[in-house]
């Protein structure tokens, strides 16, 4: 085998996920173990995904893997530890047409070329690392025909970035914190797929940032050492709320899904707050994104949006319905119009049909906007141009998939090395 100069290479495409009920805290660092359940939403991966291609050849001298295009580091323990556990499940793989045969043993000797990319702009602060971590672990499934249901695979892609477990399903999915010291009960189930509640449509504000921002692996280290709140939070709050969430998914109940998601997200950041030295992850505009949906929200009668915030200032809105989202968009870009030379194209991205239903795809700018009057009493003016980036429009999507057209591939078939 060792004389043969063959590639063999799988390349599949991951989501990435929002969480509706927060993970934050580790009772074990090195398997990432939480020290609560949490659900999220996963998100449409035409408009924020991972690819990665992994391929295999006895011609390859060590592992490598390059990340949006720039060649990376592989000797981390989270990736040493996602490729010890896939390894050690490897099968047998065949492809008679190209006369390549691996046996499970063969495994442990051959080397990997890694190549990923994310659909999103790295430096928007949307969770990369969990797409990244269950896109390796999934494309490294296939390719070494590893025999393990999603949640099995799950466990392993936990070990690179907790949150990634929940990107191994589509729809709506719990992570299961589980109670054994290995981990192995620490997964991740779907609670329903993508269909089940496909009303939702998702907006988020990338909000613009200054700001170094702590590490939500560092963050929550130290949440867990200083803070009183955090504990009292994974002990009585959330495994009350993990089963009001459930039953809110399971019967579409937009008004307790709204309710626990914003008190949830704030409940995380309280603890940052209660944290020495506290942490702060939103900033003014992402404070006045909050008060202008639950303006909103008060002014309706009924829940009509949800917001959550992840580690960072950037705003996750869940509209409970396209007229909806139509209407928080246009009260959005009345509050935070693009500077003038911007396109609104490339101001409002993702599902952009939206800015057509909004009436803002033709000559007619945002000049023209007026928001729902609830929402424009007690806001504030419209000078809050800059504040935020961009928009993106999405809605729950589906789980990861193989992507067997070769022109998505990330490395060469011939050399194995990044296109
Ligand atoms: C605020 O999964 O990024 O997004 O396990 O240390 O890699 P590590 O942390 P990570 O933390 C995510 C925290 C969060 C909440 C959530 O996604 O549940």
């Amino acid at each position: 085998m060792a004389t043969e100069k063959w590639v063999f290479m799988v390349t599949a495409q991951t989501p990435t996920n929002i969480a509706v009920i927060k993970y934050w805290g580790k009772r074990d660092e090195v398997r990432i173990l939480p020290v609560n359940d949490s659900i999220s939403v996963t998100l449409d991966p035409d408009h924020l995904c991972t690819v990665t291609t992994v391929a295999v050849s006895p011609a390859f001298d060590r592992d490598r893997m390059w990340l949006n295009g720039k060649e990376i580091s592989l000797s981390g323990s989270r990736y040493q530890n996602c490729l010890r556990e896939i390894r050690s499940r490897a099968g047998d793989v065949e492809d008679k047409e190209k006369g390549i045969k691996i046996g499970k043993k063969d495994w442990e000797k051959l080397h990997l070329h890694i190549a990923s990319h994310n659909n999103f702009p790295t430096a928007a602060g949307l969770a990369s690392s969990a797409a990244g971590f269950a896109c390796l672990v999934f494309s490294l499934a296939k390719l070494m025909n590893v025999d393990e249901d999603p949640s099995h695979l799950s466990a392993i892609a936990r070990q690179g970035s907790g949150s990634a477990c929940r990107s191994l399903f589509g729809g709506f999915v719990k992570w299961e914190m589980g109670s054994k010291d290995d981990g192995s009960d620490s997964v991740a189930v779907q609670l329903a797929d993508e269909k089940h509640w496909d009303d939702l449509v998702i907006i988020i504000a990338v909000v613009s940032s200054q700001q170094k921002e702590t590490s939500s692996t560092s963050g929550m280290r130290e949440s867990v050492e200083t803070s009183l709140l955090l504990q009292h939070r994974a002990k009585e709050v959330v495994p009350k709320r993990i089963l009001q969430m459930e039953e809110a998914i399971k019967n579409r109940d937009f008004a307790s899904f709204t309710q626990l998601t914003c008190t949830d997200s704030n409940q995380f950041h309280a603890v940052c707050l209660d944290t020495s030295p506290p942490i702060f992850y939103m900033n003014d505009t992402s404070h006045r994104i909050i008060s202008l949906v639950e303006k909103w929200n008060r002014s309706e009668g009924t829940p009509q949006v949800a917001y959550t915030f992840d580690a960072g200032p950037n705003a996750v809105l869940i509209a409970r319905n396209r007229k909806v989202a139509v209407q928080l968009l246009q009260g959005l870009l009345y509050y935070f119009p693009p500077k003038s030379d911007t396109d609104m194209k490339s101001y409002v991205v993702g599902d952009n049909s939206i800015l057509k239903e909004a009436g803002l795809d033709g000559a007619s700018g945002v000049e023209n906007l007026q928001p729902p009057p609830e929402i424009k009493d007690n806001i504030g003016s419209q000078d809050q141009k800059g504040e935020v980036s961009y928009f993106i429009c999405t809605r729950p999507g589906k789980g990861p998939i193989v992507l067997h057209d070769q022109t998505q591939a990330l490395l060469d078939p011939e050399t194995g090395l990044p296109k």
